[in-house]
């Protein structure tokens, strides 16, 4: 197997602000600047209709083809884009920072309501109440890098959420995770090669260096790619 090699290292620093509390321990910020009202009517009347239920079985209402999920969505721009470019998937998405939310909330129209399903939290909470292979695909793009190793134990990318995520998968679904930091893009690797239930089916180096035909581009994404770093994306795919 090929590690991908030779990538720049992040010069990203740890968050200051303090973790919070959840099932799990979650780290990130929840807000940044204030709301603007519209933002702010947005998360308060709009999201509540989109949340999962706090407990229980997920459940997919909608009757789509099917069910695809991005995991810490940032500013949304993948998933409006996804949700835009594919009218026959459903959709759920998981971001705890709300401005975020509030963001992806402004881009997709409400029509498409009754296919997006929404968390406002960890993603680890929630992906034990999906059903076991109800996706076709998961992705995971840009995950906060946590450059210092003794912070490694906090990246999203761990035997724990692996078995979660391949539990939720259906056979030969995607896992797609992209990530401009070399050390987390080998980290990826080693966990997947560890986990044994995913496949990486590679010919060339493009099938990692080059965004897919699909990809939507993230606002962090071109934001790595100003500074001088190349971002990889890494297609697994459940065995
Ligand atoms: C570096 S940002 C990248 C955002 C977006 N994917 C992009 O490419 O622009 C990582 C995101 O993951 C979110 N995140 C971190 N831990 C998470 C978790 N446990 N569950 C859900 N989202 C999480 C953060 O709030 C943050 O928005």
């Amino acid at each position: 197997m090929h590690l991908p090699k030779n990538l720049p290292n992040s010069s990203d620093s740890d968050s200051s602000t303090p973790p919070q509390r959840t099932r799990h321990r979650l780290y990130g910020r929840r807000l940044g600047h204030a709301l603007r009202a519209g933002q702010q009517e947005l998360v308060d009347i709009r999201l509540p209709r989109l949340m999962a239920s706090d407990n229980g079985p997920v459940t997919f209402s909608s009757t789509v083809d099917q069910w695809w999920m991005e995991i810490g969505f940032g500013g949304g721009e993948h998933l409006a884009g996804q949700i835009h470019n594919n009218p026959d998937v459903g959709f759920i998405g998981a971001e705890p920072f709300l401005n975020g939310m509030a963001s992806l909330l402004a881009k997709v129209p409400d029509q498409d309501d009754q296919r997006l399903i929404l968390w406002d939290r960890d993603a680890r909470n929630l992906l034990p109440r999906i059903e076991a292979g109800a996706l076709s695909r998961l992705f995971l793009l840009f995950p906060d890098p946590w450059p210092k190793k003794r912070h490694h134990k906090r990246r999203f990318v761990s035997p724990e959420t692996l078995d979660a995520i391949h539990r939720v998968l259906k056979p030969n679904g995607e896992f797609r995770v992209a990530t401009d930091i070399a050390d987390y893009a080998d980290w990826t690797m080693i966990e997947i090669a560890r986990h044994g239930g995913f496949t990486w089916p590679v010919e060339s180096a493009d099938d990692w260096r080059v965004q897919p035909a699909d990809h939507v581009q993230t606002r962090y994404e071109t934001k790595a790619m100003n500074a001088g770093r190349k971002p990889v994306y890494l297609r697994f795919f459940r065995k």
